[in-house]
């Protein structure tokens, strides 16, 4: 059903998971980008009810303290735009209150990303999508929104046929205690103890000092959750069924910012230059690129930045007409709160 509900100039708006890695990252994001929010509230479980998260401030909301309070569907009542980054149970538990409040879901989860009723948006790539939601709008997984990020300017040189990804995704993008599991289990392996007395709790190997390809479930096929999103996700997202996409996914020991090699495989004939002239012309691309000096994007140094980096661009001589890069994104920023939050700023009036 089409929405008909008018938002706001100044929308009150729900930060749900707000004590999480992405939550938090909300909160920051809400800040820097001024959302002329009215209120701003900030929900989690009951474990974290009382709790106190410092605030910078938004549009009418000072700085100071947000105390949390415990999420149940009457959270909503009010509100107009809803974050969510509480794990898909959760979004899927909410979603009937959140849209009988008439509030806009803005959902992290991947509980919504492939239905047909629900937008799937990175604001640089498809924007007019958020038109045609009904109550939810869903954010890509972090590893697909800062590819299709830079696929995008490419794709209007000459269409892509085929996209050989291999990632190099931060402990953070398992939450903050995954996070904590690998600062802490280094600090336990550096101290001599032996893997077996190691916390593993996080993931499924040791991290600290190791590569996992293994993110998500296994699949039928022998791929995992995570590779297929990342298929699946950018075919909707670019609207094109035809595009071929080959994904490996793998966990490594850096805090925050996934990295991606990434491999294109073009209709025509799409040169270097060209498609370093399309990248630094588009929204939220960064190119680095200066092999001569050392200059590419490294994530270890690139942890809380905006939008995406693309750097070692050069042609792939295994195909006809084919481009190779990388690409690294602070995955909690683009490729959740920032991500979101500009979700939420194509949903404002237009002045
Ligand atoms: N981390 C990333 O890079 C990333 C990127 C893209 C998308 N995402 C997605 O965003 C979501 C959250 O990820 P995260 O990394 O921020 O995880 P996280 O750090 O573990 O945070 C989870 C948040 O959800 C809240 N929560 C958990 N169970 C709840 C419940 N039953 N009721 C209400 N709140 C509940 C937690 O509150 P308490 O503190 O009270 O437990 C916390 O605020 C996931 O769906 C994830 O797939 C994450």
């Amino acid at each position: 059903m089409a929405w008909t509900k008018e938002m706001p100039a100044r929308p009150v708006v729900a930060v749900a998971g707000a004590t999480g890695a992405v939550g938090r990252e909300f909160l920051r994001v809400l800040h820097d980008l001024d959302f002329p929010a009215s209120e701003v509230r900030a929900l989690a479980s009951a474990r974290s009810a009382g709790k106190k998260l410092a605030f910078d401030g938004c549009g009418d909301v000072p700085a100071g303290d947000l105390v949390v309070q415990e999420m149940t569907p009457e959270s909503f009542e009010g509100v107009d735009i809803a974050l969510f980054s509480a794990g898909s149970d959760v979004s899927k538990a909410m979603r009937e209150a959140v849209v009988a409040a008439g509030a806009v879901m803005i959902d992290n989860s991947s509980a919504f990303r492939m239905d047909e009723d629900v937008p799937l948006v990175v604001p640089e790539v498809n924007p007019g999508d958020v038109s045609w939601h009904s109550g939810v709008i869903a954010n890509p997984n972090c590893s697909t929104i800062q590819m299709v990020a830079a696929l995008k300017p490419l794709y209007d040189l000459s269409r892509i046929t085929r996209v050989v990804v291999s990632t190099y995704q931060a402990a953070s993008g398992a939450g903050a205690p995954a996070m904590r599991e690998l600062y802490d289990q280094t600090r336990e392996f550096l101290d001599g103890a032996p893997d077996d007395e190691l916390t593993v709790k996080a993931f499924q190997h040791r991290i600290a000092f190791n590569c996992i390809p293994h993110i998500d479930k296994f699949l039928e096929d022998d791929s995992t959750k995570e590779e297929w999103k990342m298929v699946v996700e950018t075919k909707k997202i670019m609207g094109d069924e035809d595009i071929k996409v080959a994904a490996t996914c793998v966990r490594v020991p850096v805090l925050r910012c996934h990295g991606e090699s990434i491999n294109v495989e073009f209709a025509d004939e799409v040169t270097v230059e060209a498609a370093r002239a399309a990248l630094e012309a588009a929204p939220g691309i960064t190119v680095m690129d200066d092999p001569a000096s050392n200059v590419y994007p490294m994530p270890g140094l690139l942890a809380g930045t905006d939008g995406a980096y693309v750097g070692r661009l050069r042609r792939d001589p295994s195909v006809e007409h084919g481009l190779a890069f990388w690409n690294v994104a602070d995955q909690i920023r683009k490729g959740a709160a920032l991500n979101a939050v500009q979700i939420a700023q194509l949903l404002l009036p237009r002045a």
